[in-house]
């Protein structure tokens, strides 16, 4: 049986992925959660799966890492601003470690995107096509939980603001988003296709009127201009620099950035996407 492993095993997305492939049939010791802290995984290893070290920060944690290892879902890191040099040493990484195939999580239309997160996942995207390492690009859409992180803001003040200008956005939850990673993984003819991957589209204001469902009071979205969402959220106690990224991705958001028209979300789940309503049922339980 080949050998699959998981960065960032420990964050949200390489946790669903780990419990994922393990769902699906794939042995134990098959997996490798590769992690920060193999303290945290500690559970995992209970379980039979293999759990190694490896820091985005140590490159010398990568390659022995990596050892034996057939196949790579590389989960994108959180440090903004080092992601380049990061990634750039766990490719090399699994060039240097012979891993057959990778799996990476990027952004949509990572090439074409206003999103300020994208120029650090092109550049990932750019360093594995010159490393001659056969990929999938995972092109992931914003998760459904960032959205479900205002139904607290919106049960106390009955209203959400943005400043998407009525545009449309897919959003999925990483649950669907890692079982679809984990479903390009095993599946080797996915090998060089990339993935535009998003869930139901919907507009602020058809958020709001799923939050009023859910919440069982009424909530309206406020749009607003992109200087007035900024002090808006700066007044919420936001730093400067959130407030921008933030303001900044409803911009992007307002010319189309998350929105997604394809079906290649569904096609690696081999089922719809997790409805709105569900996704923020769950969150709220
Ligand atoms: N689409 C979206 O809406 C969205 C939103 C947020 C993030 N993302 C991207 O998706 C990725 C996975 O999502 P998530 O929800 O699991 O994010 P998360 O909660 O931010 O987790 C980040 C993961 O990256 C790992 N990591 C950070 N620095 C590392 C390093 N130096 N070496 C090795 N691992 C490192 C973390 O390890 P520890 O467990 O040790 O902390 C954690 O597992 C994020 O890292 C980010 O690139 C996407």
């Amino acid at each position: 049986m080949p050998t699959y492993a998981v960065t960032g095993a420990t964050g949200p997305f390489g946790r669903h992925a780990v419990e994922e492939l393990l769902r699906r049939g794939t042995a134990p010791g098959d997996v490798v959660a590769l992690v920060r802290d193999p303290a945290r995984a500690a559970d995992l290893a209970a379980r039979g799966v293999v759990v190694r070290e490896a820091d985005y920060d140590r490159p010398e944690t990568l390659e022995p890492a990596l050892d034996g290892v057939d196949a790579l879902l590389f989960v994108s890191g959180s440090a903004v601003g080092q992601r380049e040099r990061q990634h750039g040493a766990v490719v090399e990484a699994a060039r240097a470690a012979g891993v057959a195939r990778v799996a990476y999580t990027s952004v949509l239309r990572a090439d074409s995107t206003d999103l300020p997160v994208a120029p650090e996942h092109v550049a990932t995207e750019r360093l594995l096509a010159a490393s001659g390492i056969p990929a999938t690009l995972l092109r992931n859409g914003w998760y459904t939980e960032n959205y479900a992180g205002l139904l607290g803001q919106a049960e106390a003040t009955g209203s959400v603001s943005s400043a998407t200008r009525g545009a449309r956005v897919s959003p999925a939850t990483r649950a669907d988003l890692a079982a679809a990673a984990v479903s390009a993984l095993l599946d080797e003819g996915t090998t060089g296709r990339t993935f535009e991957l998003g869930g139901p589209a919907f507009t602020m204001d058809e958020l709001a009127a799923a939050f009023s469902q859910v919440l069982g009071r009424e909530v309206v979205h406020h749009d607003l201009t992109p200087a007035e969402l900024g002090a808006a959220l700066t007044g919420a106690g936001l730093d400067e620099g959130t407030a921008g990224f933030l303001v900044a991705v409803d911009v992007a958001a307002a010319g189309g950035a998350l929105e997604v028209s394809t079906a290649d979300l569904e096609e690696l789940l081999g089922r719809p996407a997790t409805p709105l309503a569900d996704a923020l049922r769950a969150a709220r339980a």
